[in-house]
């Protein structure tokens, strides 16, 4: 498996460098070193949850631009319709359909699993990009925190329901986006709903990313030998209306040095169509490199935190079930 080079680990320990890095002129800098891309993605089939705005939009269309078939997961039928036909209009590529389900609701999490099984004979790429940061706590209409839902019981749901497709169809790919705001979050297990405590937004989005850390790489233990590769990404900072919605100051101060939403979902792409990237899993990646992943002590959880981590989520998909 590819490591983290020496550098990337020293710069991403040095805060300040490494957050430098997130910024457009992080990936004008490591973008140098790469050579062209020529790839195809002719003949894979590929799903992209979030695919209706951002990174995953962009993401979509660079995928189509390859030659994939793209599955659009969108919520909203309006914007998704607009989406597909953007993919479309950016990539040339026609085939390119759309799934409907909100993704807070695990009830739709397993309809969408069910449609995608029936109509995608093939799933070759699984992308887990759709999250939310709300400033607020609330609940889904099943009753579940909004942030724990969307950004970590979903993806662990649909990917676990796609997982008997993603084998049967290997060599195949799972990329899950997560944020460099992981960084800064240890593994919560005891209070995966934020019901203790004031609030924070930041910090329940956070908490949901180390964790889908933490699945990316048991998944990644589980299927080795498997052929299907699971890696995790952190776009940068990149100007979205996630960013400029759920973090107004940030976006305000930001935003002339943020990306543009192509170079920030560059590594998803890259992630899910280059053949150097099938090469690795379990790894957390920033610009096509791997990266440390974590830089605080401690925020890894021990082996005992993570086993109960994925005990948790099982348990609240088969709730989820009944
Ligand atoms: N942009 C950045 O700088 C940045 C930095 C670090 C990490 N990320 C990560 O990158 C990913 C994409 O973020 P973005 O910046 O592109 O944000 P965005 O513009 O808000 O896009 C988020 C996407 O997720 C979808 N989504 C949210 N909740 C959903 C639900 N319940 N059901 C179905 N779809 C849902 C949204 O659908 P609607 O269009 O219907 O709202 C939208 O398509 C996220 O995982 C985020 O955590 C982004």
């Amino acid at each position: 498996m590819t490591s983290p080079s020496m550098t990337n680990s020293l710069m991403d320990r040095l805060i300040l460098p490494g957050a430098a890095g997130f910024t457009r002129f992080g990936y004008a800098w490591r973008k140098r070193g790469w050579t062209a891309d020529n790839f195809s993605m002719e003949g894979r089939t590929v799903i992209v949850t979030g695919a209706t705005s951002g990174l995953g939009l962009s993401a979509a269309r660079s995928l189509a631009k390859l030659g994939a078939r793209v599955v659009l997961v969108g919520r909203n039928p309006e914007k998704g319709e607009r989406a597909r036909q953007d993919v479309i209009a950016g990539s040339g590529n026609e085939d390119v359909s759309l799934q409907l389900a909100d993704l807070g609701l695990m009830s739709e999490v397993r309809d969408l699993a069910a449609r995608l099984l029936e109509s995608e004979k093939a799933i070759h790429v699984l992308v887990n990009n759709a999250a939310v940061l709300p400033a607020e706590r609330s609940e889904t209409d099943e009753g579940l925190e909004h942030t724990f839902a969307t950004d970590l019981l979903s993806p662990y749901l649909l990917t676990e329901l796609l997982l008997p497709r993603l084998k049967a169809c290997a060599p195949s790919r799972i990329v899950n986006v997560l944020s460099g705001g992981m960084y800064l979050s240890g593994l919560e297990v005891d209070d995966l709903e934020y019901e203790n405590g004031d609030f924070d937004g930041s910090r329940a989005y956070a908490r949901a990313k180390r964790a889908l850390m933490v699945l990316t790489e048991q998944w990644a233990e589980e299927l080795e030998g498997s052929g299907v590769v699971v890696n995790a990404m952190h776009p940068g900072w990149a100007d979205t209306p996630g960013v400029e919605d759920s973090l107004p100051g940030f976006y305000r101060l930001m935003r002339p040095l943020l990306r543009s939403p192509e170079q920030g979902a560059d590594t998803i792409a890259w992630l899910a169509a280059a053949p150097s990237a099938a090469e690795t899993s379990g790894r957390f990646y920033l610009d096509r490199e791997p990266h440390v992943t974590t830089v605080l002590p401690g925020t890894a959880g021990t082996a005992r935190q993570r086993a109960r981590l994925r005990a948790a989520l099982e348990a609240y998909a088969d709730r989820s079930a009944t």
